[in-house]
C-alpha cells in the first residue's frame, strides 16, 4: 500500500447509532471526487451519543481501515458528526462600536464582535460547536455577510449558536483520537447533510432539512441562506422497526426487512386488503394485510412528525418554511414517507439527494443515507472557500468557539485552526470565561 498522509484529501466520518462511514475526498477544481469508503455497523451509540468508547472505537477503526485499503491512504485528519438530544440550540446577536478616526470595519472588529456575540448562557456542562454568523449590521443596514472595509460607527451580528454536552463531545474525540486521528472539526449533522442536498435556493427561501436516521431525527430550519434553528429528537428508524416486532411477533432482522419492503402501506393498498408474507420468531410462516402494518407503522410515525412539526412550530418557522422538507437519512428511504408528510402537513416534501460537485460511487452520492457523510465533506471544502474569501484581508478571520482542546466550527477550514493556536485561542477563551462569569452573576442562576 503506498502510504502517504491525507494532505490534499479530505475525510468525512459519520459516526452514526447503526453505522459508522468514513469517506475520503479528493478535490479538484471545486469538485468532489470520492475515491474511498469504509462502512461499518456501528456498536457504543444509542440515540447518536457514544455510550461505549471501546466499542465505538473499534466501530470508527474497521469503518476508516476499510476506506483506506480503497483510496490507499492513511487518514490522519477528519470532519467528524456530532448530534444527539443533548445539542441545544440558541439565536444571539453582538454588537460593537468602531471608534477610530476612519472607522472602517477591519478583520479584528469581526472577531470581537462575533466574541461577543457568542457570550451566552450555557450550563457548566456544555460547550460551543459552532457560532455561525446569519447576517452583520452596519449602522443599522442589515443583510451584510462581509463587513469588512465597509465604514461604520456600530457593528452588530445575528448569530446561530450551537453547543453540546462536553461529555458527548469529548467521547467523540476520546475515540476518534484513540485511533492516532486528529478531528479538524466537529460539525453538528443537520448542517452537514444540509450542505450535501440543500440548494441555495431552499435556503434562501427557508426550508427544514430533517434527517431521519436510526436513532436521531435531527432538524435543521434554514431562512435567508443560513442556519436559524436546530434541534435532535430521539425517535427515528429503530422505534419503527422495534414496534414491528412486537406488533407482528418477529425477530428484528425480519421487521427490518419488512419495513424495507413493505414501507408505509398507502390507503390505496389496504383497501384491496393486500397481504404479505412473514416468518414470526417462532419460525412459523404467515400472511398478514398491509391494514395491519399501516395500523402499527403509522402511529410512531405520527408520533415521530408530529413532534417534530410541533419543535417548527413552536420556534415561530411553520409559515417561514416555503420550501417546504427535505429528508434525509436512512428513513428517508420509507416508501410512502414523502407522500405521508406532505399530506398529513400539507408541506412540500421530497427526498434529498446530492446535487452537483460530488463524483464518484455513485450509489453512495445519491443515497440520503450517505447524506452526512458526504455533506461532510462538502462542509469542509466550502468553509475552505470561505477562508480563502478572507485571504484578501491578509488575516483569517477565527468566526467560531472552541471545542476541548482543539478548535472547531463552521464556516472556516484547517488553516483557521493554525490561526486560532496562534492566535485567536486564549484571548478568545478569557474572554468568554469573564462574560460567562459576569451573566451568572448579573443574571442570576446558569441555565
Ligand atoms: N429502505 C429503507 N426503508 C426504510 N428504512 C430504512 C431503509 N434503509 C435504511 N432504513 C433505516 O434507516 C435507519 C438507519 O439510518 P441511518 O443510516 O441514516 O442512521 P444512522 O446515521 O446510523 O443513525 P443516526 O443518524 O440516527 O445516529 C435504520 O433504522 C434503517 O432501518
Ligand atoms: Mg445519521
Amino acid at each position: 500500500m503506498v502510504v502517504r498522509g491525507t494532505g490534499g484529501l479530505i475525510v468525512g466520518l459519520d459516526i452514526g447509532t447503526t453505522k459508522v462511514v468514513a469517506l475520503v475526498g479528493a478535490v479538484e477544481n471545486g469538485v468532489i471526487e470520492i475515491i474511498g469508503m469504509g462502512k461499518a455497523p456501528s456498536h457504543g451509540l444509542e440515540k447518536g451519543v457514544v455510550v461505549d468508547i471501546g466499542e465505538t472505537t473499534e466501530s470508527i477503526k474497521r469503518a476508516v481501515e476499510e476506506a483506506e485499503n480503497m483510496a490507499d491512504v492513511r487518514i490522519e485528519r477528519v470532519f467528524a458528526g456530532i448530534a444527539g438530544k443533548h445539542i441545544t440550540s440558541i439565536n444571539n446577536s453582538g454588537t460593537v462600536s468602531i471608534s477610530r478616526e476612519n472607522r472602517v470595519i477591519t478583520v479584528d472588529d469581526v472577531r470581537r464582535v462575533i466574541e461577543t456575540a457568542q457570550a451566552v448562557q450555557l450550563s457548566p456542562d456544555q460547550e460551543i460547536i459552532h457560532v455561525i454568523p446569519r447576517q452583520y449590521i452596519v449602522d443599522g443596514q442589515e443583510g451584510i455577510t462581509d463587513p469588512v472595509g465597509m465604514t461604520g460607527t456600530r457593528l452588530e451580528v445575528d448569530v446561530h449558536i450551537v453547543a453540546g454536552s462536553m461529555t458527548a463531545v469529548h467521547n467523540i474525540y476520546r475515540c476518534v483520537s484513540n485511533l492516532g486521528i486528529e478531528i479538524e472539526r466537529i460539525v453538528l449533522q443537520p448542517l452537514a447533510s444540509s450542505f450535501a442536498v440543500l440548494t441555495e435556493a431552499e435556503k434562501d427561501l427557508g426550508v427544514v432539512l430533517m434527517d431521519i436516521g436510526g436513532g436521531t431525527t435531527d432538524i435543521a430550519i434554514f431562512r435567508r441562506g443560513d442556519i436559524w434553528f436546530s434541534k435532535s429528537l430521539p425517535i427515528a428508524g429503530e422505534q419503527i422497526t422495534s414496534d414491528l416486532t412486537v406488533g407482528l411477533q418477529v425477530e428484528y432482522h425480519e421487521a427490518e426487512r419488512i419495513k424495507r419492503e413493505e414501507g408505509l402501506p398507502r390507503v390505496d393498498d389496504i383497501s384491496g386488503e393486500e397481504r404479505f408474507e412473514i416468518t414470526t420468531i417462532s419460525g412459523e410462516k404467515k400472511s398478514v394485510s398491509k391494514r395491519k402494518l399501516m395500523k402499527i407503522m403509522e402511529p410512531r410515525l405520527e408520533e415521530l412528525f408530529d413532534l417534530a412539526m410541533g419543535e417548527i412550530e413552536d420556534a415561530g418557522y411553520r409559515d417561514l418554511i416555503p420550501a417546504g422538507i427535505v429528508l434525509t437519512g436512512g428513513t428517508a428511504l420509507l416508501k410512502g414517507l414523502p407522500e405521508f408528510v406532505q399530506e398529513r402537513y400539507n408541506i412540500a416534501v421530497r427526498r434529498g439527494r446530492t446535487p452537483q460537485g460530488i463524483h464518484g460511487l455513485r450509489d453512495i452520492v445519491e443515497s440520503p443515507i450517505y447524506a452526512t457523510a458526504i455533506g461532510l465533506l462538502k462542509y469542509a471544502l466550502e468553509s475552505r472557500e470561505i477562508d480563502f474569501r478572507y485571504n484578501k484581508h491578509d488575516r483569517r478571520v477565527p468566526l467560531r468557539g472552541r471545542v476541548g482542546g482543539a478548535a472547531v466550527g463552521a464556516g472556516a477550514g484547517a488553516g483557521e485552526d493554525r490561526w486560532w493556536a496562534a492566535n485567536g485561542r486564549r484571548e478568545n477563551s478569557i474572554i468568554v470565561k469573564v462574560l460567562r462569569w459576569l451573566n451568572r452573576v448579573f443574571r442570576g442562576t446558569v441555565r
